[in-house]
């Protein structure tokens, strides 16, 4: 069942290409981005002035891509939100907030409850799920499906992808129907991001770097993970993934607040994983990877391929596709998923049930 991969995490990340043909599948009609699971009009969908999006763990991640998008596209201030925080907290909600609910397994406790305390509070709900019929798709005004399937291990890769590519099209419907984008740049914006899942599969294809990194960072106590941007979101999820199923500590920070504090641990050989991709700010980045590197760590940059300038300052490159910045997080996500997973194999972790963690968290 594990389809000739050994673990069914590699199984999976190998499925990513078909996640995003599937989840894009369908959605736009004569030239216009369709979701009609939403139950929302247009206008319904132009009045929304705020968004949250609540979720847990690598959801959370999503989220953080998908302020990104929504800010940037559809002009709509968005938070990020921890369900366990935004459940006790007490939001600033009226009938134009929109908070979209992600989560892969549609029944985290701490998410469940954060949608029955928003739509009390009059907020209209939008799940992001992959298990149909779920309690969250079952409490949720409208949703929308990841098209990944059953994800048997515990470390989320596909449904993350699945998260990503279905909540860009969210950012990418409320654009549409705030008229911040005009119809042609919508139409190639979706084929830039259907051709992700070429690019992915390349990535896949040409991931022989991902083991030298692996074996620099195989023998660590420590990782820190940075970028900027899109980049500081990847960081993020690239820190947990490593940190769940291989036990190493893994921290990730925005590029730019090294030097306010976790550049202190840098020490000879410390591994410092950069992503690293051309975006406007590519250079500030660059000049984060000097200053680590100046103080001896190990570094391995994700970077655009044909940038052979990186080299000068990272001890092992992954180079992915060209893309535009908006759709990094899905490339940029991919080689730090096989990172995680070949340095959990390399400290004889078993990456599809890491110890203490479970598929789904139904208890607080
Ligand atoms: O099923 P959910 O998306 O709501 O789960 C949220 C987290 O528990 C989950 O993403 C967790 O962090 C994974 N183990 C990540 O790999």
């Amino acid at each position: 069942e594990k389809g000739g991969y050994p673990d069914f995490m590699l199984k999976e990340i190998h499925e990513q290409p078909r996640v995003i043909r599937d989840t894009l599948a369908g959605r736009l009609v004569n030239g216009r981005l369709e979701i009609d699971e939403l139950g929302m009009s247009p206008e319904e969908l132009d009045l929304i002035d705020r968004v949250y999006v609540i979720a847990c763990g690598t959801s959370y991640h999503a989220g953080l891509v998908a302020k990104e998008l929504i800010e940037g596209w559809a002009r709509i201030p968005t938070e990020v939100e921890a369900a366990s925080e935004f459940r006790y907290r007490n939001p600033i909600i009226t009938p134009t907030t929109l908070v979209v609910a992600v989560s892969q397994s549609g029944e985290t406790a701490d998410t469940l409850a954060a949608i029955r305390d928003a739509r009390v509070k009059g907020a209209r709900v939008f799940g992001i799920t992959n298990v149909l019929g779920s309690p969250v798709a079952r409490e949720s005004d409208g949703v929308i499906y990841t098209k990944a399937n059953k994800e048997i291990a515990v470390a989320s890769t596909k449904s993350f992808l699945g998260q990503i590519v279905s909540l860009t099209l969210l950012a990418l419907l409320l654009a549409q129907a705030k008229g911040k984008l005009k119809m042609n740049q919508i139409r190639l914006l979706f084929r830039e991001l259907a051709d992700t899942a070429e690019q992915v599969e390349w990535i896949l294809a040409h991931a022989d770097e991902v083991n030298e990194a692996a074996r620099a960072c195989a023998e660590a106590r420590s990782a820190l993970f940075v970028g900027r941007g899109m980049g500081a979101a990847i960081a993020r999820e690239g820190a947990l993934k490593l940190k769940e199923i291989s036990y190493l500590h893994a921290e990730a920070y925005p590029a730019g607040e090294m030097k306010h504090g976790p550049i202190a641990l840098i020490d000879e050989g410390f591994p410092v994983i950069v992503v690293a991709t051309k975006s406007p700010v590519y250079d500030k980045t660059v000049s984060n990877m000097q200053e680590s590197k100046a103080r001896g760590a190990t570094i391995i940059a994700i970077a655009t391929e044909g940038d052979e300038d990186i080299k000068a300052h990272a001890d092992h490159v992954i180079y992915i596709p060209k893309v535009r910045d908006a759709f990094s997080a899905i490339t940029a996500s991919v080689p730090l998923q096989l990172l995680a997973r070949t340095i959990a194999v390399m400290r004889g972790c078993d990456v599809d049930q890491p110890r203490n963690l479970a598929k789904s968290v139904t208890v607080e």
